[in-house]
């Protein structure tokens, strides 16, 4: 691609406000290992659209990246990237030791940040279980902390009244089994036993889970880990449960990955808050509550969901800064929480300073530059019957004029920071068709109609 259809890409993609499909993480594509041609697309689990209306309406969730590789806090991959062997690795079971209830102050947290659920691993690559298991003795209740960290967890989230879901990585760095099992049959048939032993007893040994969050298949691809068949025994064991799409077999919902770029489907983008899952204390790259807004907005607009992470300390503290971000965005949340939640897809979509999200057949234009006393949205074809702010309930005047909706009236002032809402009612929900509209679509797809 030369400079000039670069520029125009970058031109489109920040009037879309949309990532173009960057390169897949190997995480990202976690889903689709393995070499063999690609199965006929399978639509979602059975049951989908009821299992998924909660998720749809939550918006937004709590993810928690905890385990051993917190103690050195070089992120989750610690032991990988610097290829640290295993019996150096393994005595982080014995030093592990986090003070009790950790999860407490993180589902308190999630909750002021106004996150309807929390998804945190209960195995990470590095294959320690912070749940009881009979499969291993490589988990919490066996080691150093010496309780069940995934109950203490399902019962904090509970106790703040949100959704709980568990991250369940099938690499497992510490399994004899998992290098070989791509090449030798009977490894791979104990890695699956394993694998499918684990997810069982998460599914049935602490009541009721909301999210199963499976990752990294690798080296396996779906058929691999037969996970076709363990996730019919999932909805088995929690037949209301959502599942996402990282097992290899089909999920209700995929995961793009430090990016906000609507999928077909469902679709969470999972993001960190600085650069790393994992406890990294010398990483201060923070996303501010302004950033945070906008992904979320910017996940609403488009359908999508938002699964904002934690790397809580090895004693399961949360750093400072995560804190006080999350408490900002929440304070942000309390005013304006009525245009996130339960919203779906907006087809009034492009502007310059503002990100729009849809409740019923109300626009909400989320102003993300003050446009100063009045602001105008192209390619809308049918009258407003109001507006107002959000936060205050302040009228604003909206008229139709031609095919530009504008706003009128407004304070000179930002009133609220770091965005402002300004709520538009339709008598039915607009479908924006602007100059800017139809190139966007044309240059990446999508839109309405496709
Ligand atoms: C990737 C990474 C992992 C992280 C996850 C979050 O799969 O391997 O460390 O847990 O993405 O989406």
């Amino acid at each position: 691609m030369g400079p000039a259809a670069f520029s125009r890409r970058s031109l489109l993609r920040s009037l879309a406000g949309t990532a173009l499909a960057s390169a897949a993480s190997p995480a990202a594509s976690g889903a689709q290992e393995g070499a063999k041609p690609a199965p006929a697309p399978a639509g979602p689990p059975p049951d989908h659209e009821r299992r998924m209306k909660w998720w749809r309406d939550a918006k937004f969730g709590m993810f928690i990246h905890w385990g051993l590789y917190s103690q050195l806090g070089r992120g989750e991959w610690v032991l990988a990237l610097e290829d640290i062997p295993l019996p150096e690795y393994e005595p982080l079971a014995k030093s592990f030791t986090p003070r009790p209830n950790a999860a407490r102050e993180w589902a308190r947290l999630a909750r002021e940040a106004g996150m309807k659920y929390m998804v945190m691993t209960s195995k990470h690559h590095e294959g320690f279980c912070l749940f009881d298991t009979k499969t291993t003795d490589y988990c919490a209740t066996k080691q150093g902390p010496g309780r069940d960290l995934v109950r203490e967890y399902l019962e904090a989230v509970r106790a703040e009244g949100l959704r709980a879901g568990l991250y369940y990585s099938l690499m497992d760095w510490h399994h004899p089994d998992w290098m070989r099992c791509k090449t030798d049959e009977a490894a791979r048939r104990r890695m699956v036993e394993f694998a499918h032993a684990q997810v069982r007893e998460l599914m049935t040994s602490y009541g009721k889970v909301d999210i199963l969050w499976y990752d990294m298949a690798y080296p396996l691809d779906g058929a691999g880990w037969e996970t076709r068949r363990l996730n019919e025994r999932v909805l088995e064991w929690q037949p209301d449960i959502v599942i996402n799409n990282r097992s290899g077999a089909p999920g209700d919902f995929s995961t793009p990955e430090q990016n906000t770029q609507a999928t077909k489907g469902d679709w969470e983008s999972c993001m960190t808050l600085n650069d790393n899952w994992g406890y990294t204390p010398g990483d201060d790259n923070w996303k501010t509550p302004t950033t945070v807004l906008k992904n979320l907005i910017k996940c609403g607009q488009d359908g999508g969901n938002y699964l904002l992470n934690i790397g809580p300390a090895p004693d399961g503290s949360v750093p400072e800064a995560s804190m006080q971000i999350l408490r900002s965005v929440g304070a942000w949340m309390g005013r304006n929480g009525s245009a996130i939640y339960g919203s779906r897809r907006s087809w009034v979509n492009l502007a310059t300073g503002a990100l729009f999200t849809r409740t019923g057949n109300t626009i909400n234009v989320h102003l993300t530059s003050w446009p100063g006393t009045s602001f105008t949205i192209g390619g809308i074809h049918q009258p407003p019957k109001g507006a107002r702010l959000l936060a205050s309930g302040r009228r604003v005047d909206a008229i139709l004029k031609g095919s530009q909706l504008v706003l009128s009236g407004l304070p000179s002032q930002a009133p609220d920071r770091p965005l402002t809402v300004i709520a538009v009612d339709f008598e039915e929900a607009p479908v924006q068709k602007s100059l800017a509209n139809r190139i966007v679509y044309d240059v990446l797809g999508g839109g309405p109609d496709a």
